[in-house]
């Protein structure tokens, strides 16, 4: 590690503890500290996750780090702090806003994000990706989580903040998240390096759902096992165990999650009308493919049955459908040679 990095590091580490004093121990940081009160955090979160605020003010941090001798252009390239707009100087990137640190895998600190308190665009401002900060490989809160994750060998994947600090306090200590990114292949692969399954629990809305579907075959193509929390529409993991309580959270939301399988044909059915025929057809048209492309026939068979008797179409039927999707799927793209159904001799590598 070079020592502009370890100097790096060593101002993360004190703007974090300078920021988290002045939410505790200040006039400034009592209405952040309202704030997070009325979203159910309090001082045990606030210490946990090293919670902190940023004064409405231009050069609080700017100041803080000039006295202490550190370098402010280094500090800028850093991302720690901002150039000014117009003439010399440096000005403070986050200003009235509520600090939630971000760790690398060993709990230091290598850039913020700072929520604006209350209603507001934009509602989250992180910094930017420096020689410390590669947000596509980094996960909110996995150095915290990760005894709980070798425990259980399982992850559970929030959208943001709020829904892993919630999940905290209501006794899931599996849970972290990506920053505002989607999920990455570096991100499922540091996630397979403690754990055998990943329940991703997004937000209830379509940009959730959608990041969800997304996610699949990027954790399955890391070996990954992948199951799906389904959470009501609008709602958010931190909302729901807001409104309903954690024994609900975990009842029906982590341990109700559902098959990948179940989730995509979910997805699929709010789509159609079922209460016309067309719109069976059509959801019947459009699951078939997701089944046909499972291997197990056992878990055809199930998915056919449940289809039967939402679309009001024989089983037998849906059954020969599938197969006839199966062999079309299963056809050699033109072109491509048929290697034969026996085959079985040495791999040809490459
Ligand atoms: N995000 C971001 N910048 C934004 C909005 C969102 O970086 N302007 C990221 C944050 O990491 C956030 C996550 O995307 O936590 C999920 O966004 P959203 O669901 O909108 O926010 P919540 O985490 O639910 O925020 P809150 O509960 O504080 O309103
Ligand atoms: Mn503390
Ligand atoms: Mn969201
Ligand atoms: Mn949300
Ligand atoms: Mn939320």
């Amino acid at each position: 590690q070079d020592r502009e990095t370890g100097r790096l590091l060593q101002a993360y580490e004190w703007s974090e503890k300078f920021y988290h004093f002045l939410l505790k121990n200040t006039e400034h940081g009592r209405p952040a500290l309202e704030y997070l009160r009325g979203r159910g955090i309090g001082d045990k979160l606030i210490d946990q996750f090293r919670i902190g605020f940023a004064p409405d003010r231009w050069d609080t941090l700017v100041q803080f780090l000039d006295k202490r001798s550190f370098d402010l252009a280094e500090m800028e390239k850093g991302g720690l702090i901002s150039a000014r707009q117009s003439g010399d100087g440096y000005v403070d990137r986050f200003r009235s806003r509520i600090i939630f640190p971000i760790a690398n895998r060993s709990g230091k600190t290598i850039a913020f994000a700072g929520r604006i308190l209350g209603e507001g665009h934009p509602k989250y401002v992180n910094s930017p990706e420096s020689r410390l900060f590669n947000k596509s490989r980094v996960l909110y809160n996995f150095d915290q989580a990760r005894s709980a994750i070798r425990k259980q060998r399982q992850v559970i994947l929030f959208e943001g903040y709020g829904d892993v600090i919630a999940a905290w306090e209501a006794g899931v200590h599996n849970g972290v998240a990506t920053m505002g990114t989607s999920l990455t292949e570096q991100h499922a692969a540091m996630i397979k390096t403690a754990a055998d399954e990943v329940l991703v629990c997004y937000d209830g809305d379509n940009a959730g759902q959608n990041a969800a579907l997304k996610s699949i075959p990027i954790l399955e193509q890391a070996g990954l096992q992948v199951k799906i929390a389904m959470l009501p529409p609008g709602v958010d993991p931190d909302d729901y165990i807001r409104s309903h309580g954690k024994e609900r959270f975990m009842r029906q939301v982590v341990e109700d999650a559902a098959s990948t399988t179940k989730f995509r044909l979910a997805n699929l059915r709010r789509n159609y009308k079922l209460s016309e025929e067309s719109g069976r057809l059509d959801y019947a048209k459009a699951g078939l493919p997701v089944i046909a492309a499972l291997s197990s026939p056992t878990e055809r068979e199930v998915y056919l049955r449940e289809l039967s008797s939402e679309v009001d179409i024989s089983f037998e039927s849906l059954k020969q459908d599938c197969n006839l999707i199966r062999q079309e799927q299963h056809r050699p793209a033109p072109g491509q040679e048929d290697p034969g159904p026996a085959y079985s001799g040495p791999q040809s590598g490459g």
